[in-house]
C-alpha cells in the first residue's frame, strides 16, 4: 500500500537537533535549533510563567472547547503586546486576531485564508528565510519567490536591491518579512529603511506578511515591535504571525497568534469570520493551557514586569555571548572581520561557514550549526563559548 511513499529526508533544523540528541560525545554543543538556553545550558522556566501557572492550577476547573478564534483575554493580550494598548488600530477594532498553534499555526491559517481570497497572488520571501516559510506557503498552494536580502560580502542587508525588487512586485503580491531578529541571518531593517519601504508597499498595494517570533530578543519588547507599529501607523493592511515560544520559553505549549490589520472594524469582522472558518477546517480550535499562562502574565502588572525583566536578562546574555565570540575569534584570526556577530540581532547569526565547514565543525568538534551556516547564539554560554570560538577559528583557518 505504501511502497510508493517517498522517504522523508528530514528537516534541516529539527532533524539536526535530533541528531544532536543522539550524539554520545559529552562535550557536544548545540547551536542548531532556535531555542534559548540559559548560562547553565538549561532550557529556562521563567519565574513569572511558573507563578502564573501555579496560580492557575489552584483555580482550574472544567475545560470546555475554546472558541475557534481562541480565548478573548489571550487575543487582547496579543494585540496589546504587538501594537500597544492605545494604538488606534486596537482601540478602533480594526485588527482581527486569532489564537493559533504556535506562530507556525498563524502562518498556516493566514496562508490558507490568503490562497482563498487572493488565489492569483504569489509569495515573496527574503533570500534567505526560515526554512519552513517556503514549505508552508507552497503547502497552501502558492508559488514562492525570493527578494534580495542578505549580503554575504558585508554580513549586512542588500537594502537597495530589496527596495528595487519591491518596486517591481505585482499588485497584491504577498511579501513575507521578519519584524525583528531575522531568522536565519540576524540582519534587520533599521527605522529609516522601514520608512523608505513602507511607501513602496503602499504604492504597489502589496500584502505584507510579518513574522514576529523573537519579540524582546533584539533591542527590547517595544523596540522590536517597531516595524509592526510603523505599518499600522501608515494605514497598511497586513498580516502578522506572532509567537510566545521563545519570549515565554513555552515552546511545547504552542502559543501563537495571527493578527490581520484591516482598513476598518467592519472588514475586520468579516476577516475574523473567515479566519474562524479556516481554524475550524484545520484543527477546530486552539488548546487552553499555554495561552492562559501567557494571558495571565501579560495582564497581571507585577507578573508582566517580572517577565519583562527576565526577558531583558535573556537578551543581555545573548549580547554578552556575541561580544565574547567576537573577541575570541578576532584574537585567533586577526585578519578577518567578525563585526557581524555584534551588529546582527536576536538569537541567530549567519556565520559565513559553508555547508562543508559546518559539517567539519560538527564531525570534528561536536559543535552543531545549521548547514546554511546559521548559528543559534542563544545556545552559547560561559562554559562553551571559548570552545566554540576555538573550533570555529580552526575550521575557518582550514587547520582541521
Ligand atoms: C528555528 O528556526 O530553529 C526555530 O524557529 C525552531 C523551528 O521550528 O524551526
Amino acid at each position: 500500500m505504501f511502497e510508493h511513499i517517498d522517504p522523508y529526508a528530514g528537516d534541516p533544523i529539527l532533524t539536526l537537533n535530533e541528531t544532536f540528541g543522539r550524539d554520545p560525545r559529552p562535550h557536544k554543543i548545540n547551536l542548531s535549533i532556535g531555542i534559548y538556553f540559559d548560562d547553565a545550558g538549561k532550557l529556562p522556566v521563567m519565574s513569572a510563567v511558573r507563578e502564573a501557572e501555579t496560580a492557575m492550577l489552584q483555580t482550574i476547573g472544567a475545560r470546555p472547547y475554546q472558541p475557534m478564534e481562541g480565548a478573548a483575554n489571550y487575543r487582547q493580550a496579543v494585540q496589546h503586546l504587538l501594537f500597544g494598548p492605545t494604538h488606534e488600530a486596537v482601540t478602533g477594532g480594526r485588527i482581527a486576531t486569532v489564537q493559533t498553534i504556535g506562530g507556525s499555526g498563524g502562518l498556516k491559517v493566514g496562508s490558507d485564508f490568503l490562497k482563498r481570497y487572493f488565489p492569483d497572488s504569489q509569495v515573496w520571501v527574503s533570500d534567505p528565510t526560515w526554512d519552513n516559510h517556503r514549505a508552508m506557503f507552497e503547502g497552501a498552494g502558492f508559488t514562492v519567490n525570493t527578494y534580495p536580502y542578505y549580503d554575504s560580502a558585508t554580513g549586512g542587508l542588500k537594502f537597495g536591491e530589496m527596495l528595487a525588487a519591491f518596486k517591481a512586485l505585482p499588485e497584491h503580491s504577498i511579501a513575507l518579512m521578519h519584524a525583528c531578529c531575522h531568522n536565519p541571518t540576524g540582519v534587520d531593517l533599521n527605522a529609516a529603511q522601514w520608512a523608505e519601504l513602507i511607501p513602496v508597499i503602499r504604492a504597489r498595494q502589496l500584502i505584507p506578511y510579518v513574522d514576529i517570533a523573537y519579540q524582546g530578543f533584539g533591542d527590547g519588547i517595544d523596540e522590536d515591535a517597531f516595524a509592526i507599529r510603523a505599518l499600522a501607523d501608515a494605514g497598511i493592511v497586513f498580516f502578522c504571525a506572532s509567537s510566545f515560544s521563545k519570549s515565554f520559553s513555552l515552546y511545547g505549549e504552542r502559543c501563537g497568534a495571527l493578527s490581520v490589520v484591516c482598513p476598518n472594524a467592519a472588514e475586520a469582522e468579516l476577516v475574523l469570520g473567515q479566519l474562524r472558518a479556516t481554524v475550524r477546517k484545520n484543527y477546530s480550535s486552539p488548546p487552553t493551557h499555554g495561552g492562559q499562562i501567557v494571558a495571565r502574565v501579560l495582564q497581571t502588572p507585577a507578573l508582566r514586569a517580572r517577565w519583562a525583566a527576565e526577558l531583558d536578562a535573556m537578551r543581555d546574555r545573548i549580547h554578552a555571548m556575541r561580544q565574547r565570540l567576537h573577541a575570541v575569534l578576532s584574537a585567533k584570526l586577526p585578519g578577518r572581520n567578525f563585526d557581524y556577530f555584534i551588529t546582527q540581532r536576536g538569537m541567530f547569526s549567519y556565520t559565513g561557514l559553508t555547508a562543508e565547514q559546518a559539517d567539519r565543525l560538527r564531525e570534528e568538534h561536536a559543535v552543531y550549526v545549521l548547514r546554511s551556516g546559521r548559528m543559534c547564539v542563544a545556545g552559547l554560554n560561559s562554559s562553551n563559548v571559548e570552545a566554540t570560538a576555538v573550533a570555529m577559528a580552526a575550521v575557518l583557518a582550514g587547520t582541521t
